[in-house]
């Protein structure tokens, strides 16, 4: 396995494309089973999550052709209505075939996704949507065997705005007999995305950006002719702002939509980032000293859970407390430990972190459970001033941040995959504690 060997300190300056965002593109992808036919995407990133999502669409009988950010894929013909639990345990949002598969096959037999290291994620409001439509469910031998004779419109009010369920509802309801109405739906970006490419292929979808999302179903939907362009991952750009703010640096991100980076801009600002906006773009200019700030995670328009872990490592140096309270999953804290071995002082009660600023971080090995967890250990890494950051576990990373050694270096950082010597490492750390 991997690592990534960073020799922080060095204030990283320049521009960073971004690419297309993981969780658009992984719904998309399965959204085309609803339109037969060849699909053809762009700025779809080069992740090991859509990897995955397309080697799930293979399974179920449909081919790809990845061609660096352009895929094509065939929809024609689907030979298998399951997402294996082989698949299911390596994404979890693989649960994401069970609209489309209902769609298009009137059945779906999906591995049931389980805990993850962020919580426990349960489906049942994906369930309670598709129940709605007309959907019958069995759950057996860990899986999520589905039917429906025929989807028909309903409305369908959700507990919590969930991302992944909406987008489940979503793809069902565009074929479903009639009207469906989904209250209390996520209002993501990605959620518009998913609408606007559904749109391409001849939905009918009102309301997607609001929680009521509206939708007159119609009996086919066919493949645009145009390529669909998948919408630019704020994350991804999140996460290399604070790459500048952390270092002191100066960097832009370029290819990227401001207006849905605003949540974690209306930070950035408070903590003294100077900002600059322009269409497609976003420059950062770090201060010489970050103030505290306080961040509660919430379903968008709200600070994304997604940032939660970056923003920690970047007011882990901040002249002040900041309290940081995390709503949307109940074990999102998992940065916390390896961030301390940094130096960071963060005391953690419940979902309350506060951290209180320290004046430097140091180097050290790190490792973590989760894909944002990863990035904020970097980013971390990235401002230690004292000896080598090494960060292992990297397929958390590359799950998520395509060529993220590659963009780091091109902003000026001294960062560098190497394979791990584990039997090194280990006799060195026996040699430490003899
Ligand atoms: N929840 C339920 N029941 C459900 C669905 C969700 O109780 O049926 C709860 C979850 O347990 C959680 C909360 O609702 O506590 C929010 O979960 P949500 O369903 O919105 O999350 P998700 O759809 O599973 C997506 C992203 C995550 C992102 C969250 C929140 C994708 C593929 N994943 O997950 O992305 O953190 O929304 O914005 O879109 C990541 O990219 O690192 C990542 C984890």
């Amino acid at each position: 396995m991997d690592k990534i060997v960073i020799q922080g300190g060095v204030p990283l300056h320049g521009s960073v494309r971004i690419g297309g965002a993981k969780n658009a593109a992984l719904p998309i992808l399965i959204a085309t089973l609803v339109a037969p036919g060849e699909h053809r995407l762009d700025n779809v990133p080069e992740l090991v999550d859509v990897s995955s999502m397309l080697s799930l669409l293979g399974r179920i009988g449909c081919p790809s052709l990845v061609h660096g950010d352009a895929v094509r894929l065939d929809t024609s013909r689907v030979s298998f209505c399951e997402a294996p639990y082989d698949l299911v345990r390596k994404m979890r949002a693989s649960v994401l075939a069970l609209g489309p598969l209902l769609a298009r096959c009137g059945e779906a037999h999906v591995s049931l996704p389980g805990g993850c290291a962020i919580g426990v994620r349960p489906i049942d409001q994906h369930l309670k949507g598709l129940e709605a439509l007309g959907c019958e469910f069995e759950l057996s031998g860990g899986y999520v065997h589905a039917k429906v004779n025929k989807l028909v419109g309903n409305r369908v009010v959700l507990d919590f705005p969930t991302v992944t369920g909406t987008e489940n509802i979503l793809m069902a309801a565009v074929l479903a007999r009639g009207e469906s109405v989904i209250e209390n739906a996520a209002r993501e970006p990605e959620i518009v995305d998913l609408a606007s490419f559904l749109r391409s292929l001849g939905a009918r979808i009102e309301g997607d950006g609001t929680s009521t999302l509206r939708v007159q179903g119609v009996t086919s939907l066919a493949p645009p002719e145009e390529t669909y362009s998948i919408v630019p991952d704020r994350i991804e750009a999140g996460t290399y702002l604070v790459a500048g703010a952390i270092t002191g640096g100066d960097v832009t991100c370029v290819g990227v939509r401001p207006r849905d980076l605003e949540p974690v801009l209306e930070k950035l600002r408070e903590a003294g980032c100077q900002l600059e906006l322009g269409t497609d773009r976003v420059r950062l200019i770090a201060p010489k000293q970050l103030k505290p700030v306080d961040i509660t995670t919430l379903p968008h328009p709200g600070f994304p859970t997604d940032m939660q872990a970056q923003l920690m490592a970047l007011l882990s140096l901040a002249g002040g407390r900041s309290v940081f309270t995390e709503t949307i999953f109940e074990n999102r804290f998992m940065h916390v430990p390896e961030l301390m071995r940094l130096g960071a002082d963060v005391q953690v009660d419940g979902n309350r972190a506060v951290v209180t600023g320290v004046a430097s971080l140091k180097g050290a090995t790190v490792m973590a459970t989760d894909l944002r967890a990863s990035a904020s250990l970097v980013l971390a890494g990235l401002a230690a001033t004292e000896g080598p950051t090494e960060v292992l576990r990297l397929y958390h990373l590359d799950r998520g941040y395509e060529r993220l050694v590659e963009k780091l270096t091109g902003l000026g950082a001294q960062v560098q995959r190497l394979p791990d010597d584990l039997r090194g490492r280990m006799l060195s750390e026996l040699a430490a504690t003899a």
